[in-house]
């Protein structure tokens, strides 16, 4: 759907210097989006009439409030058309496209196992909600740069949700340090072992949700695969049309058969069963 989005909120997150972004729209596109799903914003500076940049930009959907006819988005300014985007002011109407792609599946019982690389974590927010008002248990695995990174992008948000959280810092300035992969892989060995290829039946009630840089959800999704716990992964690759018709975000799945075919991230995805895409091919 291509709609116009209202600017009500539109601040800086946290510290400065982190350049993270929170603006919110009003628009119809919260009735129907889901968890998962992203939108692709027009860049083009409303002071200016021209056509450049030519392509919209992906965001994620961080919170949707159908109630409120209100998606947020959070966003890092980083480069030319995320920082004509962060000069929209609050009254402005954005063009926005959406919502786009295949979001995220809950799980019908059980725990939900979130685990985001740096700013990985905005789309799993959404999910987080949706996975609590379903009464499902949110475990949230989160990895950053540092201390300031992590209460910039949202952190007492998360702990407000009264979910157990599992930071980790690259410089240990909060939580363990080191990498969220190694934090996940300790809880899964706590839980079930060191075995590989644990019994389905005792890793049953868990599945995981992961978004963040592509080396970390694929070192993610191994070690599910290892547990035997299944994995969703949102992948994040450069668009051009966000609509399925340019093949700009193909990515390579292989089957069960080992059979393997393409898939459009902006249409078929962004989110896939981890265990089904091709990692060591750019998409
Ligand atoms: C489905 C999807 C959801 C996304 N959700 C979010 C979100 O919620 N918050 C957020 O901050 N960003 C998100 N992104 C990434 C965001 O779209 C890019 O940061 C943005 O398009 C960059 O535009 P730019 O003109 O500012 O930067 P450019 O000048 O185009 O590029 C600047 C730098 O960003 C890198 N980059 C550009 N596009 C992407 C991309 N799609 N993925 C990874 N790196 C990219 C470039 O390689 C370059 O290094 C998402 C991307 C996708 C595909
Ligand atoms: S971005 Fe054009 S097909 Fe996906």
């Amino acid at each position: 759907m291509l709609t116009e989005g209202l600017v009500v909120v539109h601040e800086c997150l946290g510290e400065e210097e982190q350049m993270l972004r929170r603006l919110v729209l009003k628009g119809p596109i919260a009735k129907t989006a889901k968890a998962g799903q992203f939108v692709a914003v027009q860049v083009q500076d409303s002071s200016i009439p021209s056509f450049d940049p030519l392509l919209r930009r992906p965001i994620s959907l961080a919170e949707i409030s159908p109630d409120q006819d209100e998606i947020t988005l959070l966003y890092r300014v980083q480069g030319r058309g995320t920082k004509i985007l962060a000069r929209a002011r609050c009254g402005e109407r954005l063009s926005v496209m959406g919502p786009l792609g295949k979001g995220f599946s809950l799980p019908e019982v059980g725990e939900l196992w979130l685990v985001a690389g740096g700013i990985g974590i905005f789309p799993l927010y959404a999910l987080a909600q949706s996975a609590l008002a379903q009464g499902l248990i949110v475990r949230l695995f989160w990895g950053g740069e540092n201390e300031s990174f992590l209460k910039s992008a949202g952190l007492r948000t998360w702990q407000a949700l009264g979910i157990s959280i599992y930071p980790s810092t690259l410089d240990g300035t909060l939580g363990d340090k080191g990498l969220v992969t190694e934090q996940v892989q300790g809880r899964l060995s706590q839980l079930f072992g060191q075995t590989k290829q644990a019994n389905h039946s005792s890793t049953g009630q868990i599945s995981v949700a992961t978004c963040g840089p592509k080396k970390m959800m694929q070192a993610v999704t191994e070690l599910c695969m290892n547990f035997a716990v299944p994995v969703q992964v949102s992948l994040e690759e450069r668009m051009g049309c966000a609509v399925g018709a340019c093949l700009g975000c193909v990515c390579t799945l292989i089957d069960e058969a080992g059979t393997l075919s393409h898939r459009k991230v902006c249409q078929d995805g962004p989110v896939f069963r981890g265990e089904e895409v091709v990692w060591n091919v750019s998409c």
